[in-house]
């Protein structure tokens, strides 16, 4: 899998147990992931349509580097389907556990808003 992006967790990103709150992983992982996919698919104008199998699997707290971390699983006529994972990694003690894991899927549009049949024409290199 490709590093995507990475994010020093701050107090503010915490729920009120101290821990990193998941509608701000979500948020990251959904951006993230989005990015990773334009520039992938060479391709701007998409849209999240799913985000499936979302496993929280360990808490992050504040000073954790979180490292997401992405590879395309599948593409349809206007449907890209992505896998992402994200990690800790405390810079101290090195120590690296898995935070989340999805599958994220984004439709490409048109300029009518409508699903755009975006990989008709376009593969991914190999
Ligand atoms: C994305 C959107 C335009 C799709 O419209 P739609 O009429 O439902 O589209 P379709 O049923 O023709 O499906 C379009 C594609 O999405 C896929 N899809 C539909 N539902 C899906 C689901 N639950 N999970 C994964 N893929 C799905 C279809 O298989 C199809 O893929 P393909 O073109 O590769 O074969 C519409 O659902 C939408 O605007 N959703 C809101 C998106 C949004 O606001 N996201 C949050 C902010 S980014």
């Amino acid at each position: 899998m490709d590093l995507v992006t990475q994010h020093l967790v701050q107090p503010d990103d915490l729920n009120y147990h101290n821990n990193l709150f998941g509608g701000k992983m979500l948020s990251w992982i959904d951006e993230g992931m989005a990015m990773f996919v334009m520039t992938k698919i060479q391709y701007t104008n998409i849209v999240t349509i799913s985000m499936d199998n979302v496993v929280f699997r360990s808490p992050a707290r504040a000073g954790d580097i979180i490292q997401i971390y992405g590879k395309v699983l599948k593409l349809g006529k206007s449907s890209i389907t992505s896998k992402t994972l994200a990690i800790t990694n405390n810079p101290e003690t090195r120590k690296l556990s898995e935070v989340i894991e999805s599958e994220i899927t984004y439709v490409c549009l048109g300029e009518n808003g409508k699903p755009y049949p975006h990989f008709r024409k376009f593969t991914l290199p190999t």
